[in-house]
């Protein structure tokens, strides 16, 4: 594709006569970030830390610096400037996101700080809060975290090819760092559903992959029976090698069921798999997954929401007409069910209607929730939902 027509495309995208104001549903957030260190274990209290990640505007405005706060002190102003062809391939009709990047060194704190705040400044000089590192809790955390990981030290990591199947890339550090700050980030969406984790006893990683997630659970809340389970034999086959022992993971199928009794679970979380399944097949699964649950118990399910549907189709594409119209549409029947590139996309509204018999206790669109940008979110910009099951 030209420049041009990369330009006009993006122009189309967002000019605002071209866009019906009834179909921007305005429940995705056009700031899309990751915040890739320090994670909250690699978090140096006595030292300097190296900020690194990107963010860019999903529309027209372009981000150029973040303005960085310690507590109320001024830390310094830092460009948002790198080249990030990974991040930029995605999204070539945004042409800012080709340089999303940033890198800056934190100086070594002189005090205890509380908070460290990140604001983005937008090319017109506008100035918006972005991201707030929470210093305290790592502080009081340090001891946890620091065994945390000392213990994922001890785990091996996948080869970048497994991780990639999981992934969708190859960078081996970021699999391994981000477990405990995902794992970490999942619990702080229970709570903020006003779910006690502690009530957790019996707990399926649904799709676990290659077990990434259910390593992290093992090393903080570990009294907690973990079970995982997953179609696709090489991930599974190397999970069972290589994690602990006292995980049970299982190969399972595309359709239902799975082999384990009635009312098992008292929580089944799904990171990233109803965004690669049928529409039939998501619904097989919830009424499986209303037998192995415990009535009262909890799903935590991670879906691609509108952000990913504008991402993904050109508004011209009848796709993207579905989605507005009905709050959902899938792509890429002609791929294999269940791997990447089969994808699905869930409206707030549609999964309400989809999950009969449970409640929503919690919505994160974006993986943020309504106040917060989350630090560390669980599967990129991926919407989020807690539900409880209530119902039959
Ligand atoms: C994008 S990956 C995410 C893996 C893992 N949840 C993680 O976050 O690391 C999606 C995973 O779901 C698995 N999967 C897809 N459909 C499935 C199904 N019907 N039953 C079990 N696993 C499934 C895939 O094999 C793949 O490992």
């Amino acid at each position: 594709m030209s420049m041009a027509s990369l330009i006009n495309r993006f122009k189309s995208l967002f000019s605002a006569k071209n866009v019906p104001e009834k179909i921007f549903t305005g429940s995705f957030s056009p700031l899309v970030y990751r915040l890739e260190s320090p994670k909250y274990h690699l978090f140096d209290l006595h030292g300097e830390n190296w900020m690194t990640g990107w963010v860019f505007y999903f529309g027209e405005k372009v981000i150029t610096e973040l303005a960085v706060t310690a507590d109320e002190a001024v830390v310094g102003n830092f460009p948002v400037n790198m080249p990030r062809p990974d991040i930029g391939i995605h999204v070539p009709f945004i042409p800012a996101a080709q340089t999303c990047g940033f890198h800056f060194k934190l100086p070594v704190p002189s005090r205890d700080i509380h908070n460290i705040h990140l604001d983005v400044i937008y090319a017109d000089g506008t100035r918006v809060p972005f991201l707030i590192y929470d210093i305290d809790s790592v502080r009081q955390l340090a001891s946890k975290l620091t065994e945390y990981q000392r213990q994922l030290q001890e785990i091996p990591v996948p080869s970048a090819e497994l991780v990639f199947l999981t992934q969708g890339h190859t960078q081996t550090d970021e699999y391994q760092n981000g477990i405990i700050p995902a794992v970490l980030t999942m619990q702080s969406y229970l709570q903020k559903s006003g779910i006690d984790v502690d009530q957790i006893r019996y707990l399926l990683d649904f799709g676990c992959g290659s077990g990434r997630l259910l390593v992290g659970w093992h090393i903080i809340k570990p009294h907690i029976q973990l079970h995982g389970c997953d179609l696709n034999p090489q991930l599974i086959e190397w999970a069972q090698q290589h994690v602990s022992q006292a995980i049970d993971c299982r190969m399972s199928s595309l359709n239902p069921p799975l082999p384990y009794p009635d009312q098992q679970f008292d929580m089944i979380y799904l990171i990233s798999v109803f965004t690669h399944l049928s529409l039939e097949t998501q619904k097989l699964w919830i009424q499986e997954f209303k037998r192995i649950l415990r009535r009262g118990g909890y799903l935590l399910v991670t879906l691609h929401g509108e952000l990913y549907v504008r991402n993904t189709f050109d508004q011209k594409d009848e796709h993207f007409h579905v989605f507005m119209r009905a709050g959902y549409v899938e792509e890429g029947q002609a791929s294999v069910e269940g791997g990447n590139r089969y994808r699905s996309f869930h409206r707030h509204d549609f999964v309400r209607d989809l999950f009969t018999g449970f409640e929503i206790r919690g919505y994160f669109p974006n993986g943020n929730d309504p106040q917060h940008n989350t630090l560390f979110q669980i599967a990129q910009s991926q919407d989020v939902y807690v539900l409880q099951y209530t119902g039959s």
